[in-house]
């Protein structure tokens, strides 16, 4: 089986040929990729009108470029694939709208994915992961614990009740002078620097749910930032990854308790989204699975960011079950991996 996949929810315009014939296992056979950041580094953060446009004038290039290195045509495909939310709406209307016509016209089904389940399921394209998992989804967007026992069927057991990671690494970055997109300048940053040299809060360490908490970081890296001179920012930055590294760490403990409780067999932490590109994150949850005999799987940093095989893969999982989806789908700024989660509740938060 074959698909193409196709991603423009975020800043990447991406397209991807995975095949999934076994027993060679999964392949990607050709990818092609345009990051925006250029595009919105001036104003340090993106802007939905030039994605949207952006995705518009690129996406067909793009799908060419990654059909021509996979050495396939239309003829080859079982599937067309694309990004259906959660995201900004212009760019997944954009990749809606491409794979629907690219469907029609070549008799194809069409797949809309979620962009979530795109990032949740990369481990089983990468290191043929079996079901039922634990996984962490650090993204820009969210921040999420939870169990994987089917490609559609996820249960969530912690989410933040604030901003995600990954706005907490952006945004840190953006006080700081760092530029964008932040989490690789704040890495960069806390390469040349040494942690522990300032007071930063640990939000909702030891607490006995999964949940995360960030806004509070960021307030405290904001003091620190209006505070320091241009000498220790890479030291803030090295403090700030490394609490972040511990509270994570902290929040999986916990949640491979409950992950146990349901399945007492399971050993399998997966990480994914574009946080779990950072090192020291990865270190802090190398060392939690190593200490509750747990492996931890993280894919490669070019499929932890947003890229087109996540897509072409869930969409290859969805067609082998079956689940194609029909022209009249409809693009969604919202689509929740478990939508029957309880909101969840921080300090004095709703969320
Ligand atoms: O999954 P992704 O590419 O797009 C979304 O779906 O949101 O994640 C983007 C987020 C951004 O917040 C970016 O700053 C962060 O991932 N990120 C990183 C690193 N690389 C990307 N954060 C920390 N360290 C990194 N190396
Ligand atoms: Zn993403």
């Amino acid at each position: 089986m074959r698909v193409l996949g196709i991603e423009t929810s975020c800043d990447e315009t991406a397209a991807a040929v995975v095949d999934g014939d076994r027993p060679t296992g999964a392949r990607i056979l050709g990818e092609a990729i345009l990051s925006q950041h250029e595009e919105h580094r001036p104003y340090q953060g993106i802007v939905p009108e030039i994605a949207a446009r952006s995705h518009l004038q690129h996406v067909d290039r793009l799908v060419a470029e990654a059909m021509d290195k996979a050495g396939v045509g239309f003829a080859d495909l079982d599937g067309i694939a694309a990004t259906g939310g959660p995201g900004l709406i212009g760019g997944v209307i954009v990749g809606v709208m491409s794979a629907k016509a690219m469907a029609l016209v070549h008799g194809l089904p069409f797949l809309a994915v979620n962009h979530l389940a795109g990032h949740a399921l990369t481990a089983r394209l990468t290191d043929d992961v079996n079901f039922p998992y634990l996984l962490l989804l650090v993204s820009g967007g969210h921040t999420q614990l939870l169990i994987v026992e089917g490609v559609d069927d996820f249960t969530r057991l912690g989410t933040t009740v604030d901003d995600a990671v990954g706005e907490a690494f952006d945004k840190s970055a953006k006080m700081l002078g760092l530029g964008y997109p932040g989490g690789p300048a704040v890495e960069a940053a806390a390469a040349r620097g040494t942690p522990g040299g300032f007071d930063l809060p640990r939000p909702m360490l030891g607490r006995p749910d999964c949940h995360f908490s960030f806004s509070g970081l960021k307030t405290a890296v904001r003091r620190q930032a209006e505070a320091i001179g241009e000498d220790q920012v890479d030291d803030l930055c090295a403090s700030l990854e490394q609490v972040i590294g511990e509270v994570v760490a902290d929040r999986c403990q916990k949640a491979i308790d409950e992950f146990r409780d349901r399945h007492p067999t399971g050993n399998t932490l997966v990480v994914a989204g574009g946080v779990a590109a950072n090192r020291t994150l990865r270190r802090y949850l190398h060392e939690t699975a190593a200490d509750m005999d747990m492996r931890l799987i993280a894919p490669p940093p070019k499929l932890c960011t947003d890229n087109g095989a996540m897509i072409a893969w869930a969409g290859l999982e969805l067609l082998r079950l079956g689940l194609t989806d029909e022209l009249d789908f409809k693009p969604r700024p919202r689509w929740p991996l478990d939508p029957d989660a309880p909101p969840a509740h921080g300090a004095g938060v709703k969320a």
